[in-house]
């Protein structure tokens, strides 16, 4: 006897990031963020989650490989979804064995966890019979998880609450509000990260001054002209405050001490061209955002994907030297799962 779940949840870039944290445990950001959710073709977390009265423990394996179930983050998750559950007490008690993976490099600033937990959240959810928002049980395991729990345009508000029952994540826009938007990723290096972005955010937040200063007088303002950009599908203040906020979270990671360095050669090279780029043209045609590591995501409208993919192509082939590790880009759509 034994019940099985299977869901997939999709990667979210956030065009404003969450970087600090205010409560560590509980995964409380010190600002709201906003993001677009990918589609589940490319870049996504399948997880399967079994219950069973004859396994004689809980297991779990990312990608093909048993990891410990030791994981503070992933015991969060679990307590909070046992705490809403639904199943009888006899159901409860049953052993989970888990099984989760990415079609995509994990840990390289891809926003792996993001999909992860989401994943596991909702099919955990839909094991124990949890209804509602499932966004808060998403964020106990990673921060920005929260936010693909939902598709389209979606705002993961702060809250005030000390105990986090604020802080969730809404849709703000379904993917077919802006139905052109197009999001090419660009994996410059898929290899681990050598700061992960939980040790990044702490040591910013406590060394470098800038980050709180953003997250008091710069975001507060941003998000609503970003929130109502989309609303608007006005492309060009969207791009602008996208391009802002990540140079603006680098630089504050940059101005850590000891500096928090994700961003590389090739990445500089990515700004400086979609920079070159938008200004010879006619108008802002894309916008570029960088997470906690070097790969690119450039955010565009369907008519300029043929375009754009042909001046990466000119200016920046895949693999030409040594020194540039760029490899591909893919054009992922914005969704609703
Ligand atoms: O959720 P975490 O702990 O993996 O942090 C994600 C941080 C960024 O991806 C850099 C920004 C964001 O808002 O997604």
């Amino acid at each position: 006897m034994s019940i099985t779940v299977t869901c997939v949840a999709p990667v979210n870039i956030a065009v404003i990031k969450y970087w600090g944290k205010r409560d560590e445990d509980l995964i409380l950001p010190i600002n709201d963020s906003l993001s677009a959710t990918l589609d589940t073709e490319h870049l996504c977390a399948k997880t399967t989650v079994r219950a069973s009265p004859e396994f004689k423990e809980n297991k779990i394996w990312l990608n093909g490989r048993e990891e410990s179930m030791d994981n503070p983050r992933l015991q969060n998750c679990l307590k909070e979804i046992m705490k809403r559950s639904q199943l009888s007490k006899d159901m409860e008690s049953w052993k989970l064995h888990i099984c989760s993976e990415n079609n995509f490099p994990t840990a390289a600033g891809l926003a792996s966890s993001a999909a992860g937990y989401a994943c596991l959240a909702a099919a955990l959810a839909k094991l124990y019979k949890v209804e509602g928002d499932i966004s808060g049980i998403a964020r106990a395991g990673s921060g920005s998880a929260c936010r693909s729990v939902y598709g389209g345009f979606v705002r993961w508000y702060k809250g005030s609450d000390p105990t986090g029952i604020d802080s969730i994540a809404k849709p703000i826009a379904p993917a077919s509000h802006w139905p052109d938007m197009r999001i090419l990723v660009l994996v410059v290096n898929d290899s681990k990260k050598k700061v992960s972005s939980a040790i990044g955010m702490k040591r910013t937040l406590l060394t470098s001054e800038f980050l709180t200063y953003k997250a008091e007088k710069i975001i507060p303002k941003r998000i609503e002209q970003i929130q109502e950009a989309i609303l608007k599908k006005d492309f060009e203040t969207f791009a602008e405050h996208t391009m802002r906020d990540s140079n603006e979270m680098h630089a504050a990671c940059l101005a850590a001490y000891p500096p928090c360095i994700y961003m590389n050669d090739t990445s500089h090279l990515i700004v400086e061209l979609m920079h070159q780029y938008n200004s010879t043209s006619d108008r802002t045609k894309v916008a570029y955002s960088f997470d906690a590591g070097p790969n690119a995501t450039l955010f565009l409208l369907e008519k300029d994907v043929a375009e754009l993919l042909g001046i990466l192509d000119h200016y920046l082939p895949p693999a030409v030297d040594n020194n540039l590790e760029y490899r591909k880009g893919i054009s992922i759509e914005v969704t609703s799962p």
